[in-house]
């Protein structure tokens, strides 16, 4: 296994033209990369994190040993913006497939899961102005050595190390960063919808969604393509575009 985040390494396998930054510990690479716009930055890199962000303000536990990555995107539409999770969902869990050699989920809308525990998770934010998109940052945080993780409410946090036997951190990085150079190819027919709603560990389960200040229980009936969580409250249905849903036992 390999820990050791290696930027001659990464930048040597992937063809991008704007900068990648790797630092020893930040605030959080979301904040630092948005501190740098406009700039021809395209990702930052930390081996670890003091005030790492969470979806829903919450913080994302950052200790030395994990992967914390921060991409720019641009050019995007408006009505593209939904897509950008589910889209870097696929990326991170195919990426972690093929360098780890395991199975992953994901949770609608943005973790990753294996072995029933969430092991990354994505932070999407973006800057809008002028009807338009400036850019957006696509933070993606991934367990990688074995941690004793403070209490999380919400979901169970394993790490790669737990669960895989062998890997490098850097194939990593470098599957995920390759996987934000076909964005506008993919973007055309959205073809990743598809493998986001297969991946799904939630279909079959019994969650509790909250919208507002509601929280709905239900069954998941499935996520449709168009990247909607679609619960069955006894008998009736109910869409979700957004939100955070908890797994019941
Ligand atoms: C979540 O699970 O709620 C989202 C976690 C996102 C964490 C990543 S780590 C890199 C980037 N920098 C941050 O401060 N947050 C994101």
């Amino acid at each position: 296994m390999n820990f050791l985040l290696d930027l001659q390494k990464i930048k040597k396998a992937v063809n991008v033209s704007g900068e990648i930054i790797l630092i020893d510990e930040v605030s959080s690479t979301q904040d630092y990369i948005k501190s740098l716009m406009p700039s021809e930055v395209f990702a930052v890199i930390a081996k670890s994190q003091t005030l790492g962000k969470g979806t829903n303000n919450r913080r994302f536990y950052s200790p030395s040993g994990g992967i914390y990555l921060s991409v720019v995107v641009k050019g995007l539409k408006l009505d593209e913006l939904h897509f950008l999770t589910p889209y870097t969902a696929v990326i991170v869990s195919n990426a972690i497939e093929k360098a780890c050699k395991v199975k992953t989920g994901i949770k609608w809308v943005n973790d990753i899961y294996l072995s029933d525990k969430k092991v990354a998770g994505i932070l999407t934010e973006t800057s809008i102005s002028g009807g338009g998109l400036d850019y957006a940052v696509i933070g993606i945080g991934i367990n990688a050595k074995r941690q004793k993780f403070p209490h999380f409410e919400l979901n169970l946090p394993t790490s790669l190390q737990d669960e895989c036997l062998d890997f490098d951190v850097n194939d990593i990085v470098i599957e995920i960063v390759n996987g934000f150079l076909n964005i506008d190819k993919e973007f055309k027919d959205k073809g990743f919808m598809k493998t986001y709603t297969e991946k799904s560990v939630l279909t079959g389960k019994t969650v509790t969604a909250v919208r507002g200040d509601i929280a709905y229980k239900g069954v998941v009936k499935n996520i449709t393509i168009n990247g909607e969580l679609v619960l069955d409250i006894d008998g009736e249905e109910m869409r979700f575009i957004s939100g955070e849903v908890r797994l019941e036992k």
